[in-house]
């Protein structure tokens, strides 16, 4: 596991990017594993520049994203769709039937995290995008989630549930469930880039990289993966 150490979140969301952005000119038609939360908003919109600016293209790159609540729909404002559609898609040149995220309306939850299986056997990561949670989790597998699960029904710990709620009007509005990719799935990228930032995740960050590899602390996995890239800022590396 390699890991960057950052002065600060827009020097961190800059050498995450520029990782990505190598990918994707390397492989114009890469397959990158997208992750929400507010740690990659600032990478996307260094891919968005870059975009704009160099040209690169993502015409031919298709996405798949780790996780979504269930209950909201894709033009719920606080639908990880909807946050893709915002924060990323929305300032590429990339079609949108090329992006695919786990459908957390769907009438049959089981269907659709098989559904999500099937179409992750044929879109292997070259690049998986992660954040962490502050209890250690990646996507929505919490702690004690199997390393070989896959894609599943997930009920939200209240430790999640709570971090989350800053972004909802009130805690009540915070889905109890999500779909995610299991452990399992992302282990399967390629290569995996995580972006952290912040003191509140400083635990987090030790735990994956110098803690036993344990379910209970389920970003330690990583260490088991051969290309792995950890982007943290100063303050998310303190306790290394
Ligand atoms: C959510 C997402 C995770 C994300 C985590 C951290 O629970 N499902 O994929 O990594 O939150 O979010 P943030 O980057 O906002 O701290």
């Amino acid at each position: 596991m390699k890991v960057i150490v950052t002065e600060n979140y827009e020097e961190m969301s800059k050498k995450a990017a520029e990782i990505v952005i190598g990918i994707v000119k390397n492989n114009p038609k890469a397959v990158l594993g997208l992750a929400t939360g507010s740690s990659p908003i600032g990478m996307y919109q260094n891919m968005i520049k870059d975009h704009k600016e160099n040209g690169t293209s993502y015409k031919d790159v298709h996405t798949v994203n780790l996780d979504e609540y269930v209950g909201l729909t894709a033009d719920h404002d606080q639908s990880y769709a909807y946050f893709m559609r915002a924060n990323l898609f929305n300032g590429l040149d990339i079609d949108l039937k090329n992006t695919n995220l786990p459908c957390g309306a769907a009438s049959d939850l089981q269907a659709e995290c098989d559904r999500y299986n099937a179409l992750l056997e044929n879109y292997k990561q070259d690049v998986q995008v992660l954040g962490l949670g502050s209890n250690g989790h990646i996507g929505f597998n919490e702690p004690d989630t199997p390393f070989a699960s896959v894609t599943h029904l997930v009920d939200l710990t209240e430790n999640t549930i709570k971090d989350n709620s800053r972004l909802f009007a009130s805690i009540d509005e915070v889905p109890r469930q999500a779909l995610s990719m299991g452990v399992k799935n992302i282990m399967n990228a390629k290569s995996i880039v995580m972006v952290v930032s912040g003191k509140n995740k400083a635990a987090a960050v030790k735990g994956m990289v110098k803690g036993e590899v344990t379910p209970a602390l389920p970003a330690s996995v990583l260490q088991l993966h051969p290309f792995v890239t950890v982007v943290c800022d100063k303050d998310a590396a303190s306790l290394l």
